[in-house]
């Protein structure tokens, strides 16, 4: 399947596309994790896109395109794959279907994950990350076993960088102003689906799983 996900900042993209990413075996790419990991890593890439991050606003579309255009000719997405973060604005989702066009393929479905604003301030402000491994947690509504530590590698846990709430309410307004039209984009294009995402982290996989039409043992 050739999949996105759509949501504001902290509406569960990332927890949802790591539970995905194993159950429909095909690789879960980040712009937001490749763009942090560079930061970390100082290349090139990271010091350009810094302080766009540090700041609530979006990295500019040159670059952003040019990189998935590159990430999508690698050779495992040829079993499919799952974007998220990436379409974020009109610009972007025009080049993403220009991209497949010219790859010969299609995207199936855009994920749209539905969550009030008010939910969103919680759930970033508890959220922690691995420093090694990008695991997602949240300190009440998904904790590690053991306090500040990755359970998948044991690495510390930290929180973004970018989520202070100055910098939060800035990424959200952001995000209603150049993202949020993605909505009507995909919608025109018959590929939404609309999932209430307020609900349990359990629940709203399963409810994602359920409007794919992927039954319990499929990709197992
Ligand atoms: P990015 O990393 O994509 O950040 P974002 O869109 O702001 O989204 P988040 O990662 O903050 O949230 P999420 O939806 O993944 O939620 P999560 O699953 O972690 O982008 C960062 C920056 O990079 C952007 O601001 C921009 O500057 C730049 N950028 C990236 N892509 C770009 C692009 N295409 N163009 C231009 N610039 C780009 O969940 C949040 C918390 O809630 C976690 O703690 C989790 O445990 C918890 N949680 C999740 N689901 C539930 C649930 N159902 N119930 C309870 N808690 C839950
Ligand atoms: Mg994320
Ligand atoms: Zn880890």
């Amino acid at each position: 399947m050739n999949l996105l996900i759509l949501g504001a900042p902290g509406a569960g993209k990332g927890t949802m596309a790591q539970m995905l990413q194993e159950k429909l075996n095909i690789p879960h790419i980040s712009t937001g994790d490749i763009f942090r990991y560079n930061i970390k890593n100082d290349t090139e890439l990271g010091r350009k896109v810094k302080q766009y991050i540090e700041s609530g606003a979006l990295v500019p579309d040159s670059l952003t395109v040019d990189l998935m255009k590159d990430r999508l000719q690698k050779p495992d997405c040829l079993k499919g794959f799952l974007l998220d973060g990436f379409p974020r604005t009109i610009n972007q989702a025009e080049s993403l279907d220009a991209i497949l066009d010219e790859m010969n393929l299609n995207l199936d479905n855009a994920i749209y994950l539905e969550v009030p604003d008010e939910v969103i301030i919680e759930r970033i402000t508890g959220r922690r990350v691995c420093t090694e491994c990008g695991k997602t947690y949240h300190i009440k509504n998904n904790p590690p076993i053991r306090e500040g530590l990755c359970d998948v590698c044991g690495k510390p846990l930290i929180q973004r960088e970018d989520d202070k709430e100055a910098t939060v309410i800035k990424r959200l307004e952001t995000y209603h102003r150049q993202t949020e039209p993605l909505v009507a984009y995909y919608k025109n294009q018959g590929k939404l689906l609309v999932v209430n995402g307020e609900g349990s982290i359990d629940s709203v996989f399963q409810e994602i799983l359920r409007i794919l039409g992927v039954q319990e043992n499929d990709f197992n």
